[in-house]
């Protein structure tokens, strides 16, 4: 299986049209936070440039992110004004003690990885009991539209090439069912509070099909 894609090569272009072309999504996931995270210690895997960071760090969080791409790092780094301790990991291994913190978070990253159910015996290990696990991941169905030939198979796992942002950005990533995301290891650790699934006009249309480009979970780590 070809790799997905390295995020260091591009990650100055994507930061500078992430913001204005992602609102959507943004918006939706910054709303299923505590408006004061005051005492609350957050990692958010996949920190990409540290926008969200930034503003869980002005919600008074304290902050902590990981990000495989070095490029990325930096910039978060940047952009946390060095408030956030940011490390080059994988969300396979997080280097994080055990029940570390409140609330672990990921946008538009997870479905990177080929595997969900390593990260989430991660975020199962680092999570508090009772903390919370929120996450916003490009949609299985889009993912599916994205295989662009025929007959397509649902489940079969391939890599697919993905135009974001007006075409401006190109991603490859694997495929992934909904199952692996509600996965029986999620349903056994996880308690789910809050399921969105909506279109966000930056992906790019697929046959002028109307579909949801993003799905978001929002649940509770069991005691
Ligand atoms: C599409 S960007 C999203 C970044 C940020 N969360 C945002 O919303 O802008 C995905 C990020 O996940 C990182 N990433 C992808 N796979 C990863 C993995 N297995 N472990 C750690 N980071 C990974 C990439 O380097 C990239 O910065």
């Amino acid at each position: 299986m070809e790799q997905p894609t390295k995020y260091d090569l591009h990650a100055e272009k994507y930061s500078t049209i992430f913001l204005e072309k992602n609102q959507k999504a943004t918006d939706i996931y910054h709303s299923q936070f505590d408006l004061d995270l005051a005492n609350k210690k957050l990692l958010d895997l996949g920190c990409g440039d540290g926008h969200d960071l930034n503003t869980f760090s002005k919600r008074g969080a304290s902050v902590y992110g990981i990000d495989a791409s070095s490029s990325m790092v930096t910039l978060a780094l940047q952009h946390t004004e060095n408030k956030a301790e940011i490390k080059e990991a994988y969300f396979e291994n997080v280097p994080f003690p055990d029940n570390f913190f409140d609330i672990v978070c990921s946008k538009y990253a997870l479905q990177a990885s080929p595997d969900m159910q390593p990260i989430f015996q991660e975020v199962n290990r680092v999570l508090k009991p009772g903390g919370s696990f929120i996450f916003l991941v490009g949609h299985p169905i889009y993912q599916f539209l994205e295989k662009r030939k025929h007959p397509k198979d649902y489940f079969l796992k391939e890599i697919i090439d993905v135009k974001i942002f007006d075409g401006q950005f190109e991603i490859r990533e694997p495929t992934h069912t909904l199952s692996e995301y509600i996965s029986s290891y999620f349903i056994r650790h996880f308690e789910l509070n809050v399921y969105i699934e909506e279109a966000e006009d930056s992906i790019e249309r697929i046959n002028g099909d109307i579909y949801p480009a993003f799905l978001l979970i929002k649940s509770k780590k069991k005691f």
